[in-house]
């Protein structure tokens, strides 16, 4: 009904427009608008951003009440700043002309609306060059209940030869505020998503990688900014963003001369000019943003909401829980060592065993990270019966069985190597740099695309029956070049093109078939590759004290149901607060389930029990985060289904000093305060009483403004609680 409503007062919006030589164009979505202005002259400028405004006509009157220095160019908050004419800042889009001129102005010509679904609508915007025949569309697709906009553009020419994109911004944002906090990430291998926050001054800031695969291992494409002043989880006005592409990626965030804040933010042109033929399109990929005034919390579910239903493959679907043997064995295993792998998972009771590095190449075997990559036919002396007999085993003893995978690289010391020098990313007259003793394989090269499909494909035909990829991607590239490529500047681009092409030729064949993507931990997570795969692994680094801060960063961007989440021996924490924290995203483990003691054993499988009984809430609930652990003792996340009529706590003590514990209530969010609520603490080591009183009923008004306290403390680090509706 709202659609309806907004497109017709979008058209009588332009009508109105067209009368007066300057039209509007309000992308709005549930709580906000973007407006977009078309001035007389035809610029595109961006003239608000922010809550919607009930009459849509008056978006006209907002430019006039700013009072801020001008701007002689007219194009400081142009919705796609071309450079070399008028502009004077930082620009969306630089260009060489057929003809060597590098100039470029850009003019609004028309627009287009598709309403996609009753949730989806996409504007399209057609601007050219009044003096080249340049063009650019800018695409903005709005999720009109999750207030997301995805933007990108279509840059293309019909010139007498051929253009060079020296720039090529996906989205370029315009926002006005007293102030913007910026809270962005960097990182490093077992230390991903490590947050800090502060203030933008004049100039431009950039978050940047030039890492070309596992792009992400320093810094990952997501930030968030906050308007005025740094936003709270349940106050203040912000906006989270992100760019959807698997490599080099740039979002360079500008406070201009007019103290507002200009966000350009898409493929990084560094090392990377393109080179455009007439009528070629060059499609820059998704950026996505969503702006929240109800602090980082609402911004957040509105994020995870709009990735499972829209972006996640298969985002509503279910996941399968597994043990995987990366930490038990390392290399070192064997046919009856798996064997008895597969019984432990079925014991545990998990749905899947995952077998990881180590299971292949025979003239150099992968019995360590020197050697093998690359070389993907099973092991002989490990595996001389196979990955078939394997499969085979695991469905006679009742679990389904899944393989880890980085068909991306290569080991020097590998027969496809010898076989193959020129696949190989490296500069030919330089010496080769490795990266974990490995190279990348050269994706832009189709030959090796097909070989990359082949990798995965011959294991699918080979055993149909395998239910699950761990798909890793563990170097970066150095001496970056291929081989083959006409224009080596495209190589950065064209490389997660290639990768992008056989993850879409796996996914025509095997639709759903859930792929984990692992990059080194979590090198390699943003909303492009996430199309392709069902979960990411968020870190190597499963010490749970240092999980609960890692997956609570990645939870303002990324749902719970794409967190894979494994129980190991990492940290001092007991086997509980281990488990525990793996259960708020996709459950996996990864010990020796014979040395466990009876009671740990007892625990584990009534735990897999337990979550099995409120994964559904983790998976597709509305994640509430009620304590801070950067400011509290405690860590403490909800998460509740739709009807706020069952949820799951998690509560965890972070702080190790003396008497350190939740000495306050935690006051719940998200329940119904009308609705009653029957508290319950699950999860329980055997043996061990809750010392919260039985059978207690509080309302939901209660539970949000006192709260209801874990009793967390030395004792008791980990507390987990059901919350089911007393009917
Ligand atoms: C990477 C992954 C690990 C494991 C190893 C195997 O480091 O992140 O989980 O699969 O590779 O070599």
């Amino acid at each position: 009904m709202k659609r309806t409503f907004y497109l017709t007062s979008l058209f009588s919006i332009l009508s109105f427009t067209l009368t007066a030589q300057s039209a509007l164009i309000p992308i709005e979505t549930a709580n906000n608008a973007l407006v977009l202005h078309i001035t007389s002259s035809k610029d595109l400028q961006t003239i608000y951003y922010g809550r919607r405004l009930s009459d849509t006509t008056e978006y006209t009157l907002v430019p006039a009440a700013y009072r801020q220095p001008g701007d002689p160019s007219g194009l400081f908050n142009s919705a796609y700043t071309p450079s070399g004419s008028r502009n004077l800042i930082e620009p969306a889009i630089s260009v060489t002309h057929a003809d060597g001129n590098y100039s470029l102005d850009l003019r609004f010509v028309s627009q287009q609306v598709t309403r996609i679904s009753d949730d989806v609508s996409q504007v399209a915007i057609l601007l050219k060059d009044p003096v080249y025949d340049f063009e650019v569309t800018l695409y903005y697709k709005s999720y009109y209940k999750e207030d997301v906009i995805e933007q990108w553009s279509a840059i293309r020419h019909h010139e007498k030869g051929n253009v060079i994109l020296h720039k090529y911004a996906s989205a370029n944002l315009h926002l006005q505020a007293e102030s913007y906090w910026l809270r962005q990430y960097h990182g490093d291998w077992a230390k991903e998503m490590q947050p800090e926050e502060a203030r933008l001054t004049h100039g431009i800031k950039t978050l940047d990688s030039k890492l070309g695969a596992r792009a992400d291992l320093y810094q990952p494409p997501v930030f968030m900014v906050s308007l005025n002043k740094p936003a709270t989880e349940d106050e203040g006005t912000v906006l989270y963003g992100g760019v959807e592409w698997s490599g080099n990626f740039r979002i360079d965030l500008e406070v201009d001369p007019q103290d507002n804040l200009r966000i350009l933010a898409g493929i990084n042109n560094y090392a990377s000019p393109y080179t455009l033929a007439p009528n070629e399109v060059f499609a820059t990929p998704p950026c996505w943003y969503s702006l929240s005034d109800k602090g980082k919390g609402d911004a957040s579910r509105k994020v995870q909401r709009w990735a499972r239903d829209h972006k996640l493959l298969d985002g509503k679907g279910a996941r399968l829980t597994l043990l995987n043997n990366w930490e038990s064995t390392y290399f070192d295993f064997n046919e009856a060592r798996l064997a008895e792998l597969l019984k432990d998972t079925k014991k545990l009771g998990v749905d899947l065993f995952l077998l990881d590095d180590g299971w292949f190449a025979n003239k150099y075997p992968r019995n360590d990270d020197h050697a093998g990559l690359g070389d993907w036919q099973p092991n002989r002396s490990k595996l001389p019966n196979g990955i078939t007999s394997l499969v085979k085993e695991a469905q006679t003893d009742g679990v389904k069985f899944g393989i880890w995978v980085e068909p991306e690289m290569v080991n020097p010391k590998s027969e496809l190597y010898e076989q193959h020098p020129d696949w190989v990313v490296k500069q030919a007259k330089r010496e080769e740099h490795y990266f974990r003793n490995q190279l990348v394989l050269d994706l832009t090269n189709p030959k090796v695309q097909d070989f990359v499909y082949g990798v995965v494909d011959n294991l699918f035909t080979q055993n149909p029956a395998l239910a699950y990829i761990k798909w890793d991607c563990n170097a970066v590239m150095y001496n970056a070049a291929s081989a083959t490529l006409k224009d080596q500047s495209h190589f950065y681009v064209d490389y997660v093109h290639g990768l992008y092409k056989v993850l879409e030729r796996l996914r025509a064949k095997y639709p759903k078939v859930p792929m984990m993507l692992c990059s080194g931990g979590g090198g390699r997570v943003d909303y492009g590759a996430l199309q392709y795969f069902s979960e990411y692994w968020p870190s190597d680094n499963t010490d749970p004290l240092e999980r609960i801060f890692i997956q609570w960063e990645y939870s303002y961007f990324y749902p719970a149901i794409a967190s894979s989440n494994h129980v190991t021996d990492w940290g001092k924490q007991p086997l509980k607060f281990r488990t525990d924290v793996a259960m708020m995203g996709k459950l996996g483990f990864d010990i020796v389930v014979s040395k466990l003691s009876p009671n740990d054993l007892q625990y584990v499988t009534s735990a897999v029990n337990t979550y099995n009984t409120i994964k559904d809430l983790v998976w597709q609930g509305d994640q509430y985060r009620l304590s801070n652990p950067s400011d509290n003792s405690v860590a403490s996340i909800l998460y509740m289904d739709e009807g706020k009529s069952r949820g799951v706590v998690f509560s965890y003590l972070v702080n190790a000093r003396y008497g350190a514990g939740s000495p306050l209530p935690i006051r719940l969010k998200g329940l119904d305060p009308a609705k009653k609520y029957h508290i319950r603490e699950i999860d329980l080591y055997p043996g061990v009483a809750s010392s919260l009183e039985k059978g207690k009923v509080y309302s939901g008004d209660f539970l949000m403004k006192v709260g209801i306290n874990p009793d967390v403390h030395t004792g008791r680090a980990s507390v987990v609680l059901a919350l089911n509706e007393d009917k």
